[in-house]
């Protein structure tokens, strides 16, 4: 891969060793992935945040990094195994907190932006078309690539911290234009329902694998994007993805050759049927990706007034810290019912020890509840969790 004279410096060491071994990661993938050359990015969001995830060999890599690279561009964090000020309510242990804090705080020192969400889009790191960006956690990157029309691939966290620290990303895969373009139409039908876009995701996943699929038939809002990226990218590996008359390059695309799949009710319902693997839930946990603004609003007007059953179980409504400062009226009606959370989700968190089954609306999170949670799972709409606790 070809470097200039300034990236071989930071090869040789000459900005300090945690700038040398991103160096030697960037030039690694690059190697493997064939990239002629880096690019410059103008934002990175990272991944292996949770404690639960990197344990303490990644406290110690990241340690190790903090000594002296600091990150050159913009970036935000995913979400950490437990939400900052309220990890004691959450049944998560004193150590476990402090190695967590650690962790946050290391990347603090390195420059990165401490707001722990994977919907970094919705709350200012929102990239503009076109640009190049360095982003882990799948479903953001998702959602970015196709819905914003900026530029990364899948990165994993470590890639994706070389490239905060050297501001830059070996140039290959989603960074070329011929690797952009629909391989699959999907023609869907959907209920304009935030779990059936879910869920439609997941079996597009399942079947397609890494395909970059075009959408007919379906107009999802913000929060549809945002689940159907999710479930994609979690029960497939999809990167990218149009919809017609939505996405920015739908338009571009060029249908004529390309295999058409048809996904109907029958499926949505069989890939509801197939994540679901508990009955009676001990925890309800909602926002996967976090919750928007306008998700908030429309809990908390669908529970505003109602009561929740003494024997209801535990709810969680996992979202940014931005969104819930944006949503004080509708974080006061939700914390009667559950606890608002931010900064976690149900995946990253500890919930293992406290909590055997799971009731969620998110394909993402029943596909990792099992193995990394070891959770019974049940899937279904908003609607008919929200009637488990009412
Ligand atoms: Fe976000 Fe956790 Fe789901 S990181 S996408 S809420 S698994």
């Amino acid at each position: 891969m070809f470097l200039t004279r300034e990236e071989e410096r930071i090869l040789a060491g000459e900005k300090g060793v945690g700038s040398q071994r991103a160096m030697e990661l960037l030039l690694a993938i690059g190697k493997i992935y064939d990239a002629e050359r880096l690019v410059p990015v103008t934002s990175a969001h990272l991944s292996g945040v949770s404690y639960k995830t990197i344990g303490d060999g990644g406290l110690d890599f990241l340690m190790q990094m903090a000594e002296d690279a600091r990150v050159s561009v913009r970036t935000t964090l995913n979400p950490a195994g437990m939400d900052r000020e309220r990890w004691g309510e959450m049944g998560v242990s004193p150590e476990f907190a402090r190695k967590q804090t650690a962790i946050i705080d290391t990347y603090a020192k390195m420059g990165v932006e401490a707001n722990c969400t994977c919907t970094p889009y919705l709350t200012g790191n929102t990239p503009r078309q076109g640009e190049t960006i360095a982003w882990a956690e799948s479903s953001a990157l998702s959602y970015v690539n196709s819905v914003l029309d900026a530029r990364t691939n899948r990165e994993g966290g470590p890639g994706a911290l070389a490239a905060a620290i050297v501001g830059k990303t070996p140039m290959y895969g989603l960074h070329l234009e011929e690797n952009r373009h629909a391989t699959v139409v999907i023609e869907a039908e959907v209920q304009d329902e935030i779990t059936d876009y879910s869920l439609l995701g997941h079996a597009v996943g399942l079947r397609l694998g890494g395909a970059v699929p075009y959408f007919k038939g379906i107009r999802p809002d913000v929060n549809g994007l945002k689940t159907l990226a999710a479930a994609m990218a979690a029960a497939g590996s999809v990167a990218l993805f149009h919809v017609e008359g939505i996405t920015p390059k739908a338009s571009a695309q060029k249908l004529e050759s390309l295999e058409r799949v048809q996904i109907g009710r029958e499926e949505i319902e069989r890939a509801k049927d197939s994540l679901t693997t508990g009955r009676d839930p001990d925890l309800i946990a909602l926002g996967c990706p976090h919750l928007s603004r306008m998700e908030m609003k429309m809990l908390a007007s669908r529970l505003d007034g109602r009561r929740k059953r003494p024997d209801a179980p535990e709810v969680w409504f996992c979202t940014s810290r931005t969104v819930r400062t944006w949503c004080p009226k509708e974080t006061a009606v939700l914390e009667r019912f559950g606890k608002v959370l931010c900064d976690t989700c149900m995946i990253v968190a500890p919930i293992e020890p406290a909590h055997k089954c799971t009731a969620t609306n998110s394909a993402k999170a029943c596909t990792y509840l099992p193995g990394l949670c070891s959770q019974k799972v049940i899937c279904d709409s908003y609607s008919a969790l929200l009637e488990m606790i009412l």
